[in-house]
C-alpha cells in the first residue's frame, strides 16, 4: 500500500503546475482531485470557464428576449436571445455592487433590473438606466458599466459558453464529438429536440467528476444495476442494458476517446443485424423494457400508421450511446445531462427531457415514459456509489484512483484514422482520457 507521505503531490516546493502533473498519472488519479478544496477552486477558473463548457439548449430560449439562467462552475449567468434574436451569456452580477440582477431560472424580458438600488441592463447587457444619474460625477459613463459576458457559440442548438478569448472555435473543441452529436440530433430528421417539458434535479454528496468517470463507464452497470437488469432480463437476454451483464466485452459494444476530454458509450452494435453495422428497424423498441401503456400504443400506431410505426416506436428510445462532452455534458438515452458543481463534495445532476417537434404527441408522451424510466429507476444506483466513493476517498492514507482496467493490454485499444480511441466496452480508456484534458485545463493556471 502506498502511504500519503510516499506522494510528490505533498512536498510544499513544487509549483501548482508539477503537483497538478503528480495528481494524474496515465491509469491512475491522486485522491486529491475529488477531495481537495484547492483543486476545486482552480477547476472553477480553468475548467469551468476557461474551457468551452454547456450553458443551454436554444428551445429553452426560442423567441427574442427569451432567458435561462444558470452558472458557468460557481458564476451566475443568464443566456439571453436579444430582440434580434442574438444570443449572450452575462455574469448575473451588477457592475454596482455585485448582486444579481435576475433571480428567476427563465423567462422573457428586454431588461432586468437589479433589485438591490434599481440599476437596468439591456439583455444584451447595457446598461441603460442608474437612478437618480445627478449624483454621479460627469467621468461616470453607462457604457463603461455594462454586464460582463462571455463568449457563446451555438453547435445545432446546443449552446456553450467560454471565458477565454484565445479559446479555439466550438467546432474545433468538440472536434469528431460533433459527429455523434449530429447523429443524436439526426435520428428523427425534420423534427427539432425540445427541451420543455421538464427537468429531473437531483444533488448528490460527492465531487462533480464523479458523474463523469461514470459516463462511459461499461464495467459497472452489471454490478450497479443488478436490480433493473434482473428485471428487463425476465422479459429476454436482449432486453435494454441486459447484455452488461454476461460477459459484455465479448460483444461488440464499445468506449470511445474523442478528443479533447470527450468520449462515448456506444450501445447501438447491440441492435445491429448480424454482420450489418446499423440498427434494425424496430429494435429499440422490440428491446425496451416495460412501460406503462407500451402494448396499448404499438398496437395504436401500428395501426394508424402503418410502414412507418418502427421508425416512431425507436423514436420514443434513446439513441443507445452515451455522448460526454467536456467537461459537463452527458447526452444519455434521449436526455440531456448537465453536471453543474456545487463544492468539492456536493453536485447537482440534472436531466433534461426531450421531445421532438412535430411528432404525434402519443409518441413524444411514450418517449416521457421512457425518459422516467432510467433516471428514477437506475440513477439511485449510481448515486448511492458516487457518495460512498466520496466516503471512501475521505481515507488519507489510501490515495489512487484506478482506471487501468485495459491499460497496458496491446493490440485491445484501436486507433482510428481521424484520432479516435476504441476500446471493449468495460474499458476505463474513457476516465484515461478525460483526466489527460482536465489535466491540459489545469496546467494552463498560473
Ligand atoms: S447592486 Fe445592483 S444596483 Fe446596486
Ligand atoms: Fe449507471
Amino acid at each position: 500500500m502506498t502511504l500519503i507521505g510516499d506522494s510528490a503531490n505533498t512536498r510544499a516546493d513544487l509549483s501548482t503546475t508539477d503537483r497538478l502533473r503528480s495528481l494524474v498519472l496515465e491509469d491512475r488519479v491522486h485522491r486529491n482531485v475529488y477531495v481537495d478544496e484547492s483543486i476545486f477552486a482552480l477547476e472553477m477558473t480553468w475548467v469551468f470557464g476557461q474551457s468551452w463548457m454547456y450553458v443551454c439548449h436554444e428551445s429553452q430560449i426560442p423567441a427574442p428576449n427569451d432567458f435561462f439562467s444558470t452558472r458557468m462552475g460557481l458564476r451566475p449567468v443568464i443566456v439571453s436571445r436579444d430582440k434580434k434574436g442574438e444570443l449572450h451569456v452575462l455574469m448575473n452580477r451588477c457592475t454596482h455592487r455585485a448582486a444579481t440582477v435576475c433571480r428567476v431560472e427563465s423567462g422573457n424580458a428586454a431588461s432586468f433590473q437589479c433589485p438591490y438600488h434599481g440599476w437596468t441592463f439591456r439583455n444584451d447587457g447595457t446598461l441603460t438606466g442608474v437612478p437618480w444619474p445627478d449624483g454621479y460625477a460627469p467621468e461616470f459613463s453607462k457604457s463603461d458599466w455594462g454586464l460582463a459576458h462571455a463568449r457563446v457559440e451555438s453547435y445545432r442548438g446546443f449552446v456553450f459558453a467560454t471565458l477565454n478569448p484565445d479559446s479555439p472555435s466550438l467546432t474545433e473543441h468538440l472536434g469528431p464529438a460533433a459527429s455523434y452529436l449530429s447523429h443524436w440530433i439526426d435520428r428523427s430528421p425534420g423534427n427539432d429536440i425540445v427541451l420543455k417539458s421538464g427537468a429531473n434535479r437531483m444533488v448528490y454528496e460527492g465531487n462533480w467528476k464523479l458523474a463523469y468517470d461514470n459516463s462511459a463507464d461499461g464495467y459497472h452497470p452489471a454490478f450497479s444495476h443488478r436490480s433493473l437488469l434482473k428485471m428487463a432480463g425476465r422479459e429476454g437476454e436482449s432486453k435494454d442494458m441486459v447484455y452488461f451483464g454476461g460477459s459484455p466485452d465479448e460483444g461488440a459494444m464499445t468506449v470511445r476517446d474523442l478528443g479533447n476530454g470527450h468520449t462515448l458509450l456506444d450501445q447501438r452494435p447491440t441492435y445491429f443485424a448480424e454482420g450489418g453495422n446499423a440498427p434494425v428497424p424496430g429494435s429499440f423498441w422490440a428491446q425496451q423494457r416495460v412501460a406503462p401503456g407500451r402494448e396499448r400504443l404499438e398496437a395504436e400506431i401500428r395501426e394508424s400508421y402503418g410502414d412507418d410505426a418502427d421508425r416512431l416506436l425507436d423514436l420514443t428510445v434513446g439513441a443507445q450511446m452515451n455522448l460526454n462532452i467536456f467537461p459537463n455534458l452527458l447526452i444519455i438515452g434521449n436526455q440531456v445531462q448537465v453536471i453543474e458543481p456545487l463544492a468539492v463534495n456536493r453536485t447537482q445532476l440534472t436531466w433534461w427531457s426531450t421531445t421532438l417537434s412535430n411528432m404525434p404527441a402519443e409518441i413524444n408522451a411514450m418517449r416521457m415514459r421512457h425518459q422516467e424510466d432510467f433516471p428514477s429507476f437506475g440513477e439511485p444506483d449510481d448515486q448511492a456509489n458516487f457518495e460512498e466513493a466520496q466516503r471512501g476517498l475521505a481515507i488519507p492514507e489510501v490515495e489512487w484512483v484506478l482506471f487501468n482496467r485495459g491499460y497496458g493490454i496491446p493490440g485491445r485499444q484501436i486507433l482510428d484514422s481521424d484520432g479516435v480511441q476504441t476500446a471493449p466496452v468495460t474499458d476505463e480508456l474513457p476516465m484515461r482520457a478525460y483526466y489527460a484534458e482536465w489535466l491540459r485545463r489545469l496546467e494552463a493556471a498560473p
